[in-house]
C-alpha cells in the first residue's frame, strides 16, 4: 500500500563511525513502503533503517579508507552522455546475450554473500527475482542457502561464484555440484587472494548469527567463528581458510579440466588480465574490484574498462560491476564496452528493504531507468550504443 509517508533523504556519508555498543535489534520496525521509494538510494535508506547497524555496514562498507568505493560512483558521476535527437524511441529494446543466454536487460545479479543477514529468504529471494525480472543471477560460494536450493528457487538463468580454497577437492565438487544442479557458467572471483581490510567490520565485531551458515560446505567452513583476533574481523578469520594465496592463471586450465562449463573471471582491472584471461581460456571478464572491498585505491571500474576491452579485442565477453545505481550508469559502460554490468548491494538493499518483491523492484527501477535514458539518448537499442554517445573527459 502506498502511504504519504516519504523515505528518509539518504545521507551522504554513511561511512563507518567509532564503534558504540551495538544492539542487533533491527533499528526501525515502521520503514517508508517500496512503493513510495524513488530510485534505489531510497531503498538503501529504508534497508538502513530496518537492518542492525553491524549488519548495514558489512554490506555498504568498502575497503580501509573507501577511496575506491566512492571511486567507482565518481567515475559513473564524471563521464556525461551525448544523446542523438530525432530518433525513433517509440520501441525501445533493451535484451542483450551473455554467453549465449537471452537476458530481457544488460543488468544481472552480482554475487553477494550472506543474504540471510538482509531476509530470512536470502538468495532464494534473490534468485526468484532475478527471474521475475528476466535476468541472471550469480550465486556466491559463501552463499546462506546451499547452491542446489537456490536453483530449485530461481525461475531464471544462474551462474555460480566460486572462491577456491586451498584444498582444491572443495572448489572442484562445488564446480560439479553446480554443474549438475544447472548452473550455466562458473565465475572464478580471482581479486580476493586474502579479504581486504575493512574497518567497519573490525569496529563493529561484525560476525554472523548462529542461524546465518554457509550452506555450501559441511564441516569447518560452514560457520563463521563468533570472535575474532583483536584488530581484525570474524569474516576475515573465516576468509583465510577459504581462499588460496598461491592461485595462479593455471588455475584456469585446471578449472576446465575439472568442468564443462565457461569459466568468467572476476575482478579483472588491467587490460594485461583481460589479455591472460583470454589466452587461458576463459570466456569472459568482470571487471570488478568487488565493489571497493578489497584493494582500496584500486582504480575504479568504469576507468578500467575501456583498457580492458580492447585488451579483450572480441575474444571474449566484458561485463563491468562497481557503484552502478542508476540506468543512465548502465548507458554509460555499455556504451564504452561493457556487455552487461552486475549489481550488488542494489538488490541488497531491496532485499532488506522488501525480501523477492523489494530485490525485484531494485532490479525493475534499473530497468525503468534505462528505457527512459536510452529514450532520451535516442538510442532504442542497446547494441547501438558505442563511444560516440560518451562525453569526456
Ligand atoms: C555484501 C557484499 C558481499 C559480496 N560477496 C561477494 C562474494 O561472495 N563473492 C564475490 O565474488 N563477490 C562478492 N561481492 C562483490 C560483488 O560481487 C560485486 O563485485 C560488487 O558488489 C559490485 O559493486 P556494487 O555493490 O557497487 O554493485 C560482494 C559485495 C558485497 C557488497
Amino acid at each position: 500500500m502506498p502511504t504519504s509517508r516519504k523515505p528518509a533523504a539518504p545521507k551522504r556519508d554513511v561511512k563507518a563511525r567509532p564503534a558504540k555498543p551495538v544492539t542487533l535489534r533491527r533499528a526501525s520496525a515502521a520503514a517508508p513502503s517500496l512503493d513510495s521509494c524513488a530510485c534505489i538510494a531510497d531503498l538503501e535508506a529504508i534497508a538502513k533503517r530496518k537492518l542492525p547497524r553491524p549488519h548495514y555496514d558489512y554490506y555498504a562498507g568498502g575497503a580501509e579508507d573507501e577511496l575506491t568505493l566512492d571511486a567507482n560512483r565518481e567515475a559513473f558521476r564524471k563521464i556525461f552522455i551525448r544523446p542523438r535527437a530525432l530518433v525513433d524511441v517509440s520501441r525501445i529494446d533493451t535484451g542483450t546475450t551473455v554467453l549465449g543466454t537471452s537476458i530481457s536487460m544488460p543488468v544481472m545479479v552480482a554475487p553477494t554473500a550472506y543474504q540471510k543477514l538482509a531476509h530470512p529468504d536470502g538468495e532464494l529471494a534473490t534468485a526468484r527475482a532475478a527471474g521475475q525480472s528476466r535476468t541472471l543471477m550469480v550465486a556466491s560460494t559463501i552463499a546462506t542457502h546451499d547452491l542446489e536450493s537456490i536453483a530449485k528457487a530461481a525461475g531464471g538463468p544462474l551462474w555460480f561464484q566460486l572462491y577456491v580454497p586451498p584444498e582444491r577437492n572443495i572448489a572442484r565438487d562445488l564446480a560439479r555440484r553446480a554443474e549438475a544442479a544447472g548452473y550455466r557458467a562458473l565465475c572464478l572471483t580471482v581479486d580476493t587472494p586474502q579479504l581486504g581490510r575493512r574497518e567497519r567490520d573490525v569496529r563493529n565485531g561484525f560476525t554472523l548469527p548462529p542461524d546465518v551458515r554457509m550452506m555450501n560446505f559441511e564441516g569447518a567452513h560452514r560457520d563463521m567463528p563468533r570472535r575474532a583476533p583483536p584488530g581484525t574481523s570474524a569474516m576475515a578469520a573465516y576468509s583465510m581458510a577459504l581462499l588460496d594465496p598461491s592461485l595462479t592463471w593455471d588455475a584456469i586450465a585446471w578449472l576446465k579440466s575439472e568442468t564443462k562449463l565457461p569459466i568468467i573471471v572476476k575482478g579483472i582491472i588491467a587490460g594485461d588480465d583481460a589479455r591472460l584471461a583470454a589466452e587461458s581460456g576463459a570466456a569472459a571478464v568482470i571487471v570488478s574490484n568487488h565493489g571497493g572491498r578489497q584493494l582500496d585505491a584500486c582504480e575504479p571500474t568504469l576507468a578500467a574498462l575501456p583498457h580492458v576491452v580492447e585488451a579483450a579485442a572480441g575474444r571474449i565477453e566484458v561485463y563491468l560491476d562497481g557503484g552502478v545505481r542508476r540506468g543512465t550508469d548502465v548507458i554509460k559502460a555499455i556504451a564504452l564496452g561493457a556487455r552487461a554490468v552486475l549489481v550488488g548491494r542494489p538488490v541488497i538493499w531491496g532485499l532488506a528493504a522488501g525480501g523477492q518483491a523489494g530485490a525485484h523492484r531494485a532490479l525493475e527501477m534499473l530497468r525503468e531507468e534505462l528505457i527512459l535514458a536510452m529514450k532520451l539518448s535516442g538510442c532504442p537499442r542497446i547494441q547501438g550504443l558505442g563511444p560516440e554517445f560518451i562525453a569526456g573527459p
